[in-house]
């Protein structure tokens, strides 16, 4: 079912879809595909709402910048310098983020009102739709993507997309939730598990220096279950790099409430987020994003596994959040 959510300045509607299935309810809008709600049962059956975001439109228009439960492309993460290279051509991109360009640019995919359609003969899925034209906000190549949000029969959200190019361009997709499995207050004292033994680590500004640390004996060591706290705005490298069917990589447990969230995918990296540049209404920390995706900057270091997309190849790439209690 779908109802009307908002309207842009320029006069756009903007629609909200809710589907729903074995107890979960999840709510997306035509605008940047935004996951507003994800409702799951916690340990005793009372249903909660496990995401950050806002009641009306103006809300996600007013706060743009953390990307709340947004479809993020053209490109997820930083490309340093809004620059790379790609056949002998240097690219230029939008910068918005100091000197990267941040999760597609000024105007990402996130800030797009998308096309969206249920799935054919069924309830539990929606098609979003739209065409990147070439130029936009510096990619080359005219995209079009596709992301299919569907509940699985056991209420497990899968979001899977597509994307085919006519010119080479480069391409990375997620989708940007924060999770607060206790559906409010500070969420550091979940407990994250993640199928990650390297890391990329960083410098200044948050562009990798090319190097797949190992995590024995850090901080970045979630590969036993434990409390995360804060202070992680960091992409791990997943065991298994890309994976033609999606594997679970990551489970997220809040001891209150006693909800778990597990993440499946087929792409090779994760970025943690602990959210702590939100800004208002919310605190620092009130949500974690775990957003699948290619690692950062990876136009720029040929030793990452590819994000490029040439005309003839379709892009690929599928994320499971599944929802159970302990
Ligand atoms: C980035 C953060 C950024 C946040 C919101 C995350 O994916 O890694 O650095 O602050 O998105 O824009």
């Amino acid at each position: 079912m779908n109802e009307l959510f908002g309207t842009l300045s320029d006069g756009t509607p903007v629609h909200r879809w809710t589907l729903e299935r074995a107890g979960v309810r999840v709510r997306i809008l035509s605008y940047g595909g935004i996951v507003q709600s994800l409702e799951t049962p916690d340990r005793d059956g009372r249903a909660g709402n496990v995401v950050l975001g806002f009641a009306d439109l103006d809300g996600y228009l007013a706060h743009p910048d953390p990307y709340f439960g947004a479809l993020v492309g053209r490109y997820a993460n930083r490309i340093a310098a809004g620059r790379f290279p790609l056949d002998g051509v240097t690219y230029a991109l939008a910068q918005n983020s100091g000197p990267n360009s941040l999760h597609g640019g000024g105007r990402g995919f996130d800030k797009r009102v998308w096309e969206v359609a249920p799935l054919e003969g069924e309830a539990y899925g929606l098609r979003l739709s739209r065409v990147s034209p070439h130029g936009e906000e510096g990619f080359p190549g005219r995209l079009e993507v596709t992301a299919t949000y569907r509940l699985e029969e056991d209420g497990a959200l899968a979001i899977a997309y597509e994307a085919v190019t006519d010119a080479p361009t480069v391409v990375n997709l997620t989708n940007h939730s924060y999770f607060n499995l206790g559906g409010s207050g500070n969420a550091g004292g979940h407990e994250l598990r993640l199928a990650a033994s390297r890391f990329t680590p960083v410098d200044e500004n948050l562009i990798p220096t090319g190097e797949l640390a190992d995590v024995t004996d850090t901080r970045f060591d979630f590969r036993r279950t434990r409390k995360i706290g804060g202070g992680y705005d960091h992409n791990f490298v997943l065991d298994g790099g890309v994976t033609e069917a999606a594997r679970e990589v990551a489970e997220l447990h809040d001891p209150s409430s006693g909800r778990v969230l597990t993440v499946a995918t087929t792409e090779p990296g994760i970025q943690l987020y602990t959210a702590d540049h939100l800004g208002e209404p919310f605190a620092p920390g009130d949500g974690i994003a775990l957003e699948t995706q290619h690692f950062p900057n990876s136009p720029n270091h040929p030793n990452f596994p590819t994000t490029v997309l040439r005309p003839g190849e379709v892009y690929r790439s599928r994320t499971v959040y599944g929802f159970t209690t302990r």
